[in-house]
């Protein structure tokens, strides 16, 4: 019989990505979201690439009663959380929402995990847990000193669930600390929905390429960095997507209790190669133009992801190239 596995947060950009490669590995899923930044028909997307409808519950992890109720009915063998908010600048105008959606959601999952003695975990964190770096590439044991309200969530929960580890003896968990996803699935069915402006550069520059905005707004050309701009190690979302299958199994295969690594490719890249490298796959001009910095960024962040190599006999597979092309087909569907 094959694994139960409870989504949360499945119809996101990496949790649809992730449904799509454990429904190829042969999981069994129950896909839960509330929808506050997916759409519904990104259901029929993942139904289409793998081929058939995925099990799915409307849903708010904040909803104690209504979580516990479906952890204890359909009783999953292990749980991927990635149901979060996720935008750093919201989360410094908005912090208690933040605290109240991130921290209460994953509390009520928990303890209804707990209720229906559900035992395993793998938990959706982020390279926003170091902080301002000391150096790198950063390997896990560097200091975590979350800076906005949105990091500290993940930071907290991440302690949450160390302490659940160490309660409970039965308790395994995998902390996945993710750099910087981008890209989309190859099939062009599934990928980043941004909420209004993109933060982030990847479907930022894809909507510049596809005509949407006018240029690229360059944060800052004076970073201590080969060409001034900021550096960050971006893996492909299918790549983060497999690690979390690759996760479920070292769980299963190694009994260790927990396991805390970095996704990330260990190469880094500025932002003109960025804008370089999609103006090549889109085959059109991407005007920028730089700016002030913006505040909050650091220099350069890019990880060491030798520990994720050993604990999940994983890599990431595809590079720069694949993370534009794939990101432009996404964009040029949706249009
Ligand atoms: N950038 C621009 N212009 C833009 C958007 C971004 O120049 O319009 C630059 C940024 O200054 C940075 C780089 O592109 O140098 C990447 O920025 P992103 O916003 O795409 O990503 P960040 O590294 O800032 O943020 C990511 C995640 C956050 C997480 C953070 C730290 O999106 O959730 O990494 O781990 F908190």
């Amino acid at each position: 019989m094959s694994k139960k596995i409870l989504v949360t947060g499945g119809a996101g950009f990496i949790g649809s990505h992730t449904v799509v490669e454990l429904a190829a590995a042969g999981y069994e899923i129950l896909l839960i979201d509330n929808f506050s930044n997916s759409e519904h028909w990104i259901l029929d997307r993942i139904a289409k690439v793998c081929g058939n409808r995925i099990p799915f519950k409307h849903l708010d992890l904040r909803d104690a009663n209504a979580i516990s109720a479906c952890v204890s009915s359909y009783r999953p063998d292990s749980v991927i959380h990635f149901a979060a908010l996720k935008s750093v600048g919201e989360s410094v105008q908005q912090p208690l929402a933040y605290y109240e959606n991130n921290l209460t959601g994953t509390l009520n999952l928990l303890q209804a995990m707990s209720n229906a003695g559900c035992n395993q975990l793998v938990f959706s964190s982020s390279a926003t847990v170091y902080g301002v770096p000391e150096r790198c590439p950063i390997t896990e044991d560097a200091p975590l000193d979350a800076v906005n309200p949105y990091g500290r969530t993940k930071l907290m929960m991440e302690n949450v669930i160390r302490d659940v580890v160490t309660a409970q003896p039965d308790f395994q968990a995998a902390i996945l600390r993710y750099f910087n996803p981008a890209g989309a699935h190859p099939s062009g069915e599934i990928g980043e929905l941004p909420l209004g402006v993109p933060n982030n550069l990847v479907p930022f520059v894809a909507q510049v390429a596809a005509g949407l905005r006018p240029q690229v707004r360059i944060f800052g050309n004076d970073y201590p960095t080969p060409d001034g701009t900021g550096v960050r190690d971006y893996i492909h979302v299918c790549d983060v997507a497999k690690a979390h299958v690759a996760a479920l199994a070292a769980l299963d295969d190694s009994g260790v209790r927990e396991l805390t690594v970095n996704l990330g490719t260990g190469r880094g890249y500025s932002v003109l190669e960025i804008v370089h490298a999609f103006q090549t796959a889109a085959g059109l001009p991407i005007p920028y133009a730089f700016v002030e910095r913006r505040p909050g960024d650091v220099a350069e962040c890019y990880a060491d992801p030798t520990l994720s190599h050993r604990a999940l006999s994983w890599h990431a597979e595809h590079g720069l190239e694949r993370i534009c092309e794939d990101a432009w087909r996404w964009q040029r569907g949706l249009r």
